[in-house]
């Protein structure tokens, strides 16, 4: 199966890559991800001075993660023997670098391009960090930022933007215009994970990135968004813990993958099931090449007006065989399901609107369209 993919004109062998985060936090980490079957690795934020990480900085609730980790614990000096690791390894790497400007940051990058270093991911995204708003979150400064550093270094650089922006077609642009070769996108939402209400404080003393499952859906439409708009190299990232989510993000226009939290929560084994699950469900539809599906969901995303406004309503698919659930019953805001004495669903199709709800939420999927 060819799995073979590209990330900024360099060859991947499949489109896995280990993101930005304490499981890059080293090359030991880093090399690990490797010998799983990651096609490439991203380094944890490097620096030009190191800050200290709080203490606790990891939240979980659910399926979601909150972090308020600031950046490498390494000096960038200790990066040198890091990416040194990698590269004796025979790994591709691609350091993440944050500066507080254009000057610095093109400093950072000709420096781990001398470490060895095969590309550049500008991480100017962090919701907790300064970078994502003087640098991530507007145009200009993106691409005074990125021209600065794309003149500066011989490797390809790949700018990593944030969904908390309301501009991220006019980023995306501006990183082009700048000459970036990719982007990479999303890095963690800007959250609160929740208020210990018998305390009455936060869960984590700050503003932190929230990750992993849940944010999946606005990391797909960040990508969507970048896709529809310029013609880079495009890197998804977000709530990636299974082959089915590499596929949307690549269906979507993506050309590669990074994932983090999956990681955290399950350790690096995740990389090398998602990659053999892949390659199966790649076999069962008579696919060869990953070519054949990228991004084929993109090319059907419509606009509004081009949806044609159907005259369909819910049908029953089969019987349900749950006769306690009321999921679809409640949920119906039309009232236009109801159960009957065998606990079977009726549709009164004279009040069903058509919203669809039912389809979905139906854990034996026993509703269609029609
Ligand atoms: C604990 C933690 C630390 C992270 N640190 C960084 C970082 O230093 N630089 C960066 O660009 N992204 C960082 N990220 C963001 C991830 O690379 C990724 O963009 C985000 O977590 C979404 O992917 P996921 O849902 O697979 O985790 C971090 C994420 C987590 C969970």
């Amino acid at each position: 199966m060819d799995l073979s993919s590209n990330l900024m004109g360099i060859p991947l062998k499949n489109p896995l890559i280990l993101s930005s985060g304490p499981m890059s936090r080293s090359g030991e980490m880093m090399i690990k991800a490797l010998d799983a079957g990651a096609a490439a690795v991203v380094t944890e934020t490097i620096l030009n001075e190191i800050r200290p990480n709080v203490r606790p900085r990891m939240f979980n609730r659910g399926q979601g993660l909150q972090n308020i980790r600031l950046y490498s614990e390494f000096s960038l000096e200790e990066w040198e023997r890091e990416i040194a690791m990698v590269k004796e390894r025979g790994g591709i790497l691609i350091a993440n670098i944050l500066a507080h400007s254009p000057s610095e940051m093109a400093f950072l990058g000709r420096t781990v391009e001398s470490y060895g270093a095969d590309a550049l991911e500008l991480g100017v995204s962090s919701p907790h960090g300064e970078g994502l708003a003087v640098l991530g979150s507007d145009p200009e400064n993106l691409y005074e930022l990125v021209k600065t550093v794309a003149q500066s270094v011989n490797i390809p650089v790949m700018v990593k933007l944030s969904p908390y922006v309301n501009n991220l077609a006019a980023l995306a642009k501006a990183a082009q215009l700048g000459g970036a070769k990719g982007i990479s996108a999303i890095n963690t939402v800007r959250s609160i994970m929740g208020v210990d209400i018998d305390q009455m404080v936060p869960l984590l003393p700050t503003y932190g990135g929230y990750s992993g499952e849940p944010i999946r859906p606005i990391g797909l439409g960040a990508v969507a968004t970048i896709c529809q708009t310029v013609d880079l190299s495009v890197s998804g990232i977000g709530g990636i813990s299974k082959f089915n989510h590499l596929l949307e993000y690549l269906m979507l226009g993506a050309d590669s993958c990074q994932l983090q939290s999956a990681l955290i929560f399950h350790g690096f084994s995740v990389i090398s099931e998602i990659l053999s699950e892949l390659e199966s469900w790649l076999e069962d539809k008579n696919f060869s090449s990953l070519e054949q599906i990228r991004g084929k969901a993109l090319s059907r995303l419509k606009s509004f007006d081009e949806i044609i406004l159907e005259p369909k309503i819910a049908v029953n698919k089969r019987d349900c065989p749950l006769p306690d659930c009321t999921l679809c019953t409640d949920s119906c805001t039309f009232s236009a399901l109801s159960k009957n004495q065998k606990g079977l669903v009726d549709i009164d199709s004279s009040v069903c609107t058509g919203c669809g709800l039912c389809v979905s939420i139906c854990p034996r999927l026993c509703f269609d369209m029609q």
